[in-house]
């Protein structure tokens, strides 16, 4: 295969309008291939909306996955691991969970957290959804470790996302692609995925950045149940939507820092976490 172009499209999570507006923009470039780099659902609103795109992508491009860190936590709950409960700690993933079919986890548990992708003259493709040894692992917290999976693999190209902040890294020996987040990204109202150009022997990469109104998506929350079942999480993600960088982590480390008690963390202090970080009016 040459000329081949090849999109990578990680960290859906749930974003099936931001999914389907990405996939109008890979097919008009005419990739033949598309890597899915996990992280497919949880975080927004209707999750089996966005796993039945990637079934209908499946009939239409030559679809390629690994396994997020996401898509273990639900395959860890059915294995029954883990105690979530609806509410902002839990709630999101449960209700992610509560809405997926066996055969949804089946197919997630069917992806490899690795994988190894041969091209017909061009170097071999590594890809990951945090780094080759832990799903939840930032690639770019260690470039130095990059050119050492790709030596190891025998691969020109890793491709990894989980940190939803895209960027082109040339190394030594070949390059490492961090997709972006198709739908959850730090800049707000864009969509971000990578173009991989296979030409002339080796890969060009090409960061895609799509806007789009996050307000439709904002406005699917009300529907099926999102804000009932999963608390606060859904608040926190407005404040994503709309204004993007990281609002997650600061929110879930706020309220850990306040709870002192043992077990889930009580909305009661969930509130007051939400209220300090600036999720809800103090
Ligand atoms: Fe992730």
């Amino acid at each position: 295969m040459s000329g081949v172009t090849v999109a990578a499209l990680g960290d859906i999570h749930s974003n099936y309008i931001a999914f389907e507006r990405c996939l109008q923009a890979v097919e008009k470039v005419g990739a033949q291939v598309i890597l899915f780099m996990g992280d497919y659902v949880s975080d927004c609103a209707c999750p089996q909306k966005t796993m039945t795109l990637i079934r209908r992508c499946m009939d239409r491009f030559d679809c390629r996955f690994v396994r997020g860190n996401r898509e273990q936590y639900l395959l860890d709950h059915r294995a029954g691991k883990g105690s979530w409960q609806p509410g902002t700690g839990g709630g999101s993933l449960l209700y992610t969970y509560r809405r997926l079919t066996g055969e949804d986890l089946d197919f997630f548990s069917s992806m490899p957290v690795t994988r190894r992708d041969a091209f017909d003259g061009l170097p071999a493709v590594l890809c990951c959804h945090g780094t080759p040894d832990d799903l939840r692992g930032w690639m770019e917290a260690q470039p130095e470790r990059a050119q050492v999976y790709l030596d190891q693999a025998d691969a020109g190209l890793l491709v990894c996302a989980h940190t939803h902040r895209p960027g082109v890294y040339p190394l030594e020996r070949g390059v490492m692609v961090n997709t972006g987040s198709v739908g959850v990204t730090t800049e707000p109202g864009l969509i971000q995925f990578a173009l991989l150009h296979g030409e002339g022997g080796s890969w060009r990469p090409e960061l895609v950045s799509i806007p789009y109104d996050v307000e439709a998506v904002i406005d699917t929350f009300s529907h099926d149940g999102f804000y009932e079942e999963a608390g606060l999480w859904p608040i926190m993600m407005e404040k994503q939507l709309r204004e993007g960088g990281e609002q997650a982590i600061p929110f879930v480390e706020r309220a850990h820092a306040l709870w002192k008690g043992n077990g889930p963390v009580p909305e009661s202090v969930w509130r007051q976490a939400a209220r300090d970080v600036g999720i809800l009016k103090a």
